[in-house]
């Protein structure tokens, strides 16, 4: 359709049917057998009586199967007015059915390519299950452990933000000028803004922020989505600076709508809008429909205060009417753009042979994207492991179906390959004798209880807990090398997953401790929806490979891993803290005017804990490799630049191993003085290249006026002349090449 028939369209509906294509139901309230179900769900979202008609509604969510798609889709048109199609909007995060690993993981591939791919993996499942938006991706910078949701997140660093949004949004679109084309859904960005940065990882808690970090670090991301032309975004459930997000006008139309040219929808959180009155930003919901909308929040998600009063005050404020003509018009403009004026049914017409999912290419997929994303965190000479060993493979996550992550809600856990399938599949070939053993349950029975509302999905053994420790001492005598899976349970991160204390279950150390005594050489597996606190094991093991939560794919991911037929390539997107009194702590800090120095660490008076180093355990940008690389021979072109010019610089990087591997090599810059302090080091730009044994290779990167900039005291993105440092390395820590440039005034 033309935007001149949309608009004819828009002219036609009465304030009602207006509002109706501005709220969000789930789908308890359609019920695809009968007629539409009024009493129970109206109810309890409130609408009040006569206000509403559930034939009015927009859009859905969370309705995902194929089947009851189409069936709410042709009993909703065949009761409709103007034959507008409802738009189905899901939370698909990292996976329809083929399930990818957890996106803070995807993000620590450094392979953006490989991410889009999984985009269109995630899109095509979607389309072909009826499903025209995904709430995703997620791209709220984070640098707290502690908060659940780390596990939805690109990350901390603003760069890596950038092009996991980017890549998303590319494939789960595939723009076709305004179209988003066949296999393709729409994307939702989310949450704007700041959603990550809560006050002491508390789930939901307030986010202060000053205008630089704000700015420089967590808006990017956002702004990065949008200029890829994502559809839709989704506003955070947070204040920002007292404000709350879904009711924030500098925010949602400054920011979003002016600065940003953000032209699609806006969609409130679940009930985020409702909230604002919890929050004490308003009196009552006729306040929050009003200022929600005026700050440009187009669709009410799960609520009925747009339904009760956006028409009363539309019809008292032509203002509001006029905005509420405009809200109409993108409603409609996504529907246009996904095709559905056309065809209602879009990716179910051919229902019954419409399932690409878990296809072999799509596994493959997620296979590839686990194995770049498990990162390799300490190797004492153990890993690969050889031909003719005998494993003991211990611990609860070794055949774990849960293993797929919080927020994997559609995929099915009966479809994942633990690691115990993955080693089964490749232990003749290596000649491995393999015992299991479970050792112990992922949580302790009390802790059990309190997620149980949620945890089916989580295996838990019955036998006492002494038996399972017996069970697994036992194989471990027997073994040469013992793989401990271990990890924290998908409960324990996700939404509503904050912990104060993130950290391997109690049970769990235990477990690691008593096979410790056996004096075996222990390789540990972490799965973790964040970076949990390692310091009280990492120094009884021989090995770590921080699995997160790796996908469908994950255990033949792992076994190609643990055999070397792939060889580890994934860099920490999130630092690993020492101790919990070091959070938040990311890369990308200040110097303080009292740094700790090299001659005198210890001195009373410098930035520093008494009690605790300042380094992590790991830092950003880290992991290993089962072969080393050299880096060599730093050359920049020259020592100043303009505005106008550019600076390339470049390192020499060697395989000195005998085996082909993956290397991020990773460029920072450090804008030695300006107005506003900037921080210590920033990743600019990074190159993911592979190497074969003894192959050397010159890595060349660009230095350009862009990267110099930043969001000044004058709101303005700016560079400053003066000196600048460049530093290349294979992490965030590694400062032994470096130069400086002058950019000149
Ligand atoms: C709340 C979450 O914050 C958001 O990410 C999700 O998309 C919505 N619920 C819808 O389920």
């Amino acid at each position: 359709m033309k935007i001149e028939a949309l608009k004819d369209l828009v002219a036609i509906l009465s304030i009602e049917e207006k509002v109706g294509q501005l709220v969000q139901l789930t789908g308890d309230f359609f019920d695809s057998n009968n007629d539409v179900i009024e009493t129970g769900p109206m109810k309890k979202i409130g609408f009040q009586k006569n206000k509403y008609e559930l034939a009015h509604t927009g859009s859905l969510l969370n309705v995902v199967d194929a089947e009851e798609i189409y069936k709410i889709q042709k009993k909703y048109l065949e009761n409709s007015k103007h034959k507008i199609p409802l738009l189905f909007m899901a939370d698909i995060i990292y996976g329809y059915k083929t399930i990818f690993p957890i996106p803070l993981a995807q993000s620590g591939s450094w392979n953006f390519p490989l991410i889009e791919k999984s985009a269109k993996v995630i899109a095509k499942e979607c389309y072909d299950a009826g499903i025209h938006v995904t709430f995703s991706p997620m791209v709220d910078l984070v640098r707290d452990p502690r908060w659940g949701r780390v596990l939805e997140s690109p990350g901390e660093d603003p760069l890596l933000a950038k092009q996991y949004a980017k890549s998303m949004v590319r494939g789960i679109q595939g723009m076709q000028g305004d179209q988003i084309s066949e296999n393709h859904i729409a994307a939702c960005v989310k949450h704007f803004a700041a959603y990550g940065a809560p006050q002491a990882g508390l789930e939901y808690g307030a986010v202060e922020l000053s205008t630089d970090s704000l700015q420089n670090y967590y808006l990017p991301s956002y702004k990065a989505a949008i200029d890829a032309d994502v559809k839709l975004v989704m506003t955070a459930f947070n204040t920002l600076n007292g404000i709350p997000c879904t009711g924030n006008k500098w925010l949602n139309k400054d920011i979003l709508r002016e600065t940003f040219n953000f032209t699609g929808l806006l969609i409130s959180d679940y009930a985020a809008i409702e909230e604002l009155k919890i929050h004490g930003f308003t009196e009552n919901d006729q306040e929050s429909a009003q200022l929600a909308f005026e700050s440009s929040v187009d669709i009410d998600m799960k609520t009925s205060v747009y339904a009760n009063h956006l028409p009363d005050l539309a019809k008292k404020d032509t203002r509001i009417m006029k905005l509420l003509d405009e809200a109409v018009l993108r409603v409609l403009q996504l529907k246009n753009a996904l095709g559905l004026f056309e065809d209602p049914y879009r990716g179910l017409s051919e229902l019954s042979n419409s399932h690409s999912v878990l296809s072999d290419k799509h596994k493959e997929v997620s296979q590839t994207l686990a194995e770049e994303s498990i990162v390799l965190l300490k190797n004492k000479d153990i890993l690969p492991i050889d031909e003719n060993k005998k494993i003991a493979l211990v611990g609860p996550y070794v055949d774990e179906p849960s293993a797929l992550g919080f927020w994997a809600i559609t995929g099915e856990t009966k479809d994942t390959i633990t690691l115990k399938a993955g080693l089964d599949s490749i232990k003749e070939e290596m000649k491995w004798k393999v015992q299991v053993a479970k050792g112990s349950n992922i949580l302790e029975e009390s802790d059990i209880e309190s997620y149980a509302k949620y945890a089916s999905a989580m295996s838990v053994d019955e036998k006492p807990k002494q038996q399972l420790l017996e069970e697994a001492i036992e194989i471990a005598k027997e073994s040469n090398i013992v793989v401990m899976c271990l990890g924290e349970s998908i409960y324990q991160s996700g939404e509503g997953g904050s912990r104060t204390t993130p950290v391997l279950p109690d049970e769990q150390v235990k477990l690691l401790k008593e096979i410790k005594k056996l004096g075996k050489q222990i390789v540990l597996i972490v799965y973790a929806g964040r970076p949990l606190i390692l310091d009280n094991v990492i120094d009884d093991v021989s090995a770590v490979l921080y699995a997160w939560f790796p996908g469908t794919m994950g255990g033949y991911a792992l076994a190609n891993l643990l055999s070397g037929k792939v060889n580890p390539s994934g860099k920490l997107a999130m630092t690993m803290p020492r101790s919990i009194g070091q959070i938040p702590i990311f890369y990308n800090t200040y110097s303080s005017g009292r740094p700790i120095v090299e001659n005198n660490p210890n001195h009373r008076f410098a930035s520093r804990y008494l009690d605790e180093k300042n380094t992590p355990l790991y830092c950003f940008g880290y992991g290993l490799s089962y072969t080393e690389f050299e880096y060599s021979g730093f050359e920049i072109d020259k020592e100043s630049m303009t505005e106008q010019d550019e600076i390339r610089v470049s390192i020499k990087v060697r395989n000195v191993g005998e085996k082909q591997g993956k290397e991020i090599v990773q460029l920072y810059l450090h804008d030695v003085a300006a107005r506003v302090v900037r921080p210590i080091k920033e990743l600019k730009d990074f190159k993911k290249i592979t190497l074969n044994p003894h192959e050397e290779r010159r890595i060349d990167f660009k230095i350009t006026i862009d990267m110099l900039k930043y969001y000044n005291s004058n709101e303005e993105w700016a560079s400053e002349p003066g000196k600048f440092e460049v530093i290349i390395g294979k992490d965030s820590n590694d400062q032994r090449f470096k130069g400086s440039f002058i950019l000149e005034d």
